[in-house]
């Protein structure tokens, strides 16, 4: 009932989330990651759709339904995201995914064996999605997370600005978001953008979502429906 009620206030929008984590293999069994299980991104996605919105959502490997009239694209690595993200950054771009930020430089062909006592990996930086779409000359409306362990609003402020975001939604992660964040149904958010912020309580991930989108709908210029 309550999709019913939902204003159809993203008609017509081109909307790309990304969610998930990524994987970057260090050779062909084996990978590095992140916590994520990808259920912001879906609830964003599912919520986009319910208030009109064409929704692209490129993902990396999670275990979750597609929410239904949703365009789902699965990747696996960094790069295979901002791929698919280029090719269709739409009006609105949220970056919800956990992207690992370095990745092996050249993976192992073979399996490592373990011979040694103690290996070293080397690690490169892996391309920033997020900021690759907002410096786009036809940038979209560009909307991050900032997942921090301290200092939230400081810390993603300083993302916004970094990025040239036109607003970020940050999120307390580690030992000190008991009940939220990863894995959870549930998460509060610190939503920021130039000269504003708003405190959005813990609550089910399917209703932050709505609200997120909320003030994404205040802030985004109506000529870009
Ligand atoms: N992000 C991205 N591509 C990356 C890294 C991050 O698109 N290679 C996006 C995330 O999806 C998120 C935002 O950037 O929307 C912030 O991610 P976060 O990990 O909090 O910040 P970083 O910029 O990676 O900085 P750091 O990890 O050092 O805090
Ligand atoms: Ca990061």
């Amino acid at each position: 009932l309550a999709g019913l009620l939902r204003p159809r206030d993203f008609d017509g929008v081109a909307v790309t989330i990304t969610a998930g984590p990524t994987r970057e293999a260090l050779d062909p069994v084996r990978f590095l990651s992140n916590h994520s299980s990808g259920k912001m991104g879906f609830a964003l996605a599912a919520a986009a759709r319910a208030r009109g919105a064409r929704v692209r959502l490129v993902a990396g490997p999670v275990a979750l339904d597609t929410p239904v009239g949703i365009e789902r694209i699965d990747v696996e690595s960094a790069e295979q995201m901002l791929e698919s993200v280029l090719a269709g950054p739409g009006d609105l771009f949220i970056g919800c995914a956990a992207v690992a930020d370095y990745r092996p430089g050249l993976p192992a062909a073979e399996k490592i064996k373990k011979q040694e006592a103690r290996i070293t990996l080397e690690l490169e930086r892996n391309p920033d999605i997020l900021a690759a779409v907002a410096g786009l000359a036809q940038r979209p409306f560009a909307v991050g997370f900032a997942a921090e362990t301290q200092d939230l609003v400081v810390n993603a402020r300083n993302k916004l600005r970094n990025k040239h975001l036109d607003l970020i939604a940050a999120n307390l992660v580690g030992e000190r978001a008991e009940g939220r964040g990863f894995n959870s149904d549930y998460n509060a958010l610190h939503v920021i953008w130039e000269g504003g912020d708003d405190a959005l309580p813990l609550m089910r991930k399917s209703e932050l979502a709505h609200r997120l989108l909320d003030r994404v709908r205040a802030r985004m210029p109506n000529g870009e429906k």
